[in-house]
């Protein structure tokens, strides 16, 4: 979710909250030990055990169970040892055995844009992930800030594309189309998209999209892209552009489920990154061509006709004046309404 503040302050407190949650991240591990032991053993689990097993005390074992019950974690207690009894809706990385490695957690964070940057540079490998439960900093595009409460979805997943630095507006193209096929296969919703990156459901934003690059003339060092999806989250009733998955289905959903099979759909999408399939891909859920719209790219404001994106995904606009010209980014605004088949010249004339 968006609203409009940014300050050096927030920046500050990003990088302060990032130190404690590394901290945070260690515990996480030994909870997981814990946690993947219990679900390996059909049977009860001796504290004995497990403590052998890790090699910690068994007062650290019972302090990290005591920590999974308040993290929502059902885990009986008797005398003969623990037994998980259900799990609850978080994300944490040993739910996603396939991608563990690749994950880092935080149950919260800054965010997420600010911790894979810092991976990324150190070199992290295509396709870490930092994943966390909230963002107390999260930010959008335009330095806008990302409403990120508990209840969503948000990441950032490294990418190093071998492609020349013009194509990686392509990326947010492929997210996009990977995040839309994901709420249309999942929930039968008629998940559209809105360029550049915003994903709609009924034409209000769920999900945005926030691509971070580094690069040099002709190679891509790194794109991280930022995932935020309102999944269980509530948005309040006045606020008439945004939705979540919960107020869209009238239930809530299940954001493993969600989350895992996004990342398939991304890895599904990730060979067609340069084939002429994605664009037309994202031409058939865009709700933006055919639009009369105002572009406030950096630099300029655009007005006219979206009528296509190229093949770097920059949105071609068609002038008042009949001239053409191209976006690569910048806020969109709708003017009006579709009119099909309509020339710009006689829609301003009405
Ligand atoms: C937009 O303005 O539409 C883009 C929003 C991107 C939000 C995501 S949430 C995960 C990642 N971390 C952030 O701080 N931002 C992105």
């Amino acid at each position: 979710m968006r609203s409009a503040r940014n300050s050096q302050a927030t920046k500050q407190l990003t990088k302060t909250s990032m130190i404690v949650n590394i901290c945070k991240t260690k515990v996480n591990d030994m909870k997981g030990q814990i946690l993947k032991s219990l679900r390996d053993c059909s049977e009860y689990l001796s504290g004995e055990t497990l403590s052998n097993q890790l090699g910690v005390s068994r007062v650290s074992i019972w302090k990290h169970i005591h920590s999974l019950e308040k993290d929502g974690y059902v885990i009986e207690a008797f005398p003969k040892g623990y037994k998980l009894i259900s799990s609850p809706d978080l994300l944490l990385p040993y739910e996603f055995p396939w991608l563990e490695q690749r994950i880092h957690y935080f149950p919260e964070i800054g965010s997420t844009m600010d911790v894979a940057k810092e991976l990324a540079t150190k070199g992290a490998g295509e396709g870490t992930i930092v994943l966390a439960e909230a963002q107390v900093h999260g930010r959008g595009r335009l330095s806008r800030e990302w409403l990120s409460p508990k209840g969503g979805i948000y990441f950032t997943l490294i990418l190093r594309p071998e492609i020349n630095p013009a194509y990686a507006p392509r990326i947010n193209l492929m997210v996009s189309v990977a995040v839309a096929t994901t709420i249309r296969k999942l929930f039968g919703l008629k998940a559209e998209l809105k360029w550049p990156n915003d994903v709609l459901i009924a034409g209000r934003k769920v999900c945005g999209i926030l691509a971070e690059m580094d690069a040099e003339m002709d190679v891509v060092n790194f794109v991280n892209v930022g995932i935020g999806i309102n999944a269980n989250t509530s948005i309040p009733q006045f606020e008439k552009t945004v939705t979540s998955l919960k107020d869209a289905l009238g239930r809530e959903i299940s954001r493993k489920e969600f989350f895992s099979v996004l990342l398939v759909e991304i890895e599904r999408q990730q060979p067609l990154l340069m084939k002429a399939d994605l664009l037309e891909e994202w031409k058939k859920l865009s709700v933006t061509l055919n639009k009369d719209v105002r572009i406030v790219a950096p630099g300029e404001v655009i007005v006219g006709r979206a009528i296509d994106i190229d093949t770097s995904g920059a949105l071609i606009i068609r002038e008042r004046n009949g001239s053409f010209k191209k976006a690569l980014a910048g806020d969109c605004i709708y003017l009006r309404e579709e009119v099909p088949n309509t020339d710009m010249e006689a829609v301003s004339r009405k």
